[in-house]
């Protein structure tokens, strides 16, 4: 696995295009506009404003539970978040974590930095926090998402019919999961990365 330098010497995990690493107080306000953004909402759950008060609160205390794991996506060298990958309900005993990604705007989306993000992300899950199983749920209509998610490794486990009311409609919502690859594959993976992010970016480094 490859990691690069952000502005504030944080280490980044690198890929082609991107990077995920942690949130910083610039990407607070980005953050806010997204998590209100009535039209995204609705492709992932039920809107509720957000204030800015109780968002501020998340932000400064994201890094606190064990149970979570949140990652800016910024594009290789330029420091704006263009998104963000949530790692949830870790659990140590069942090894699994549920995981959930967010391209902020629709100009960034349709530019593979989705399906990017989301596989560094599944190598951090195997690499860095063990687990065996990382699940998601995806409304069924949303044709993108499920094809983005097909593409990293995910597949459908089942559709929970009817199951969520959001915008005057009943949502059938689907279950996928991705499995702990061979060990073999995982060390494929991290080769494919240091080959992907080599010479991409003068302050990249291998961990
Ligand atoms: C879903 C999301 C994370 C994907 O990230 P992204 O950067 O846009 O995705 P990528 O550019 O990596 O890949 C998009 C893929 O979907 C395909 N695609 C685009 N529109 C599609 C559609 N309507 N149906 C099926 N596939 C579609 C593209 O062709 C591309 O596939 P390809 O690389 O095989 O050609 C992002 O679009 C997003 O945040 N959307 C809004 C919120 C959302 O839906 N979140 C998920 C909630 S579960």
């Amino acid at each position: 696995m490859n990691a690069a330098r952000g502005l504030l010497g944080e280490y980044m995990i690198a890929g082609k295009k991107i990077v995920i690493g942690a949130l910083v107080p610039t990407d607070f306000v980005p953050l806010y506009g997204w998590f209100n953004d009535v039209a995204a909402v609705r492709l992932d759950g039920i809107f509720r404003p957000v204030n800015l008060a109780s968002h501020l609160q998340w932000c400064q205390n994201i890094g606190n539970d064990p149970t979570k794991v949140m990652f800016a996506i910024r594009r290789c060298g330029d420091a704006a978040i263009i998104g963000y990958l949530n790692i949830s309900s870790i659990n140590g005993v069942h090894r699994s974590a549920d995981i959930g990604i967010r391209i902020g705007e629709e100009e960034n989306r349709n530019q593979g930095f989705g399906k990017e993000a989301l596989r560094l992300g599944l190598d951090y899950c195997w690499k860095h926090l063990n687990l065996e199983r990382v699940a998601l749920t995806v409304f069924s209509k949303n044709a993108r998402a499920i094809h983005v998610y097909r593409a990293a490794g995910f597949k459908k486990e089942g559709t929970l019919r009817r199951y969520c009311f959001v915008d005057g409609e009943w949502i059938d919502t689907v279950i996928m999961a991705a499995f702990r690859p061979s060990p073999r594959k995982i060390r494929k993976s991290a080769a494919g990365a240091v080959h992907a992010a080599a010479g991409q970016d003068a302050m990249t480094i291998a961990v």
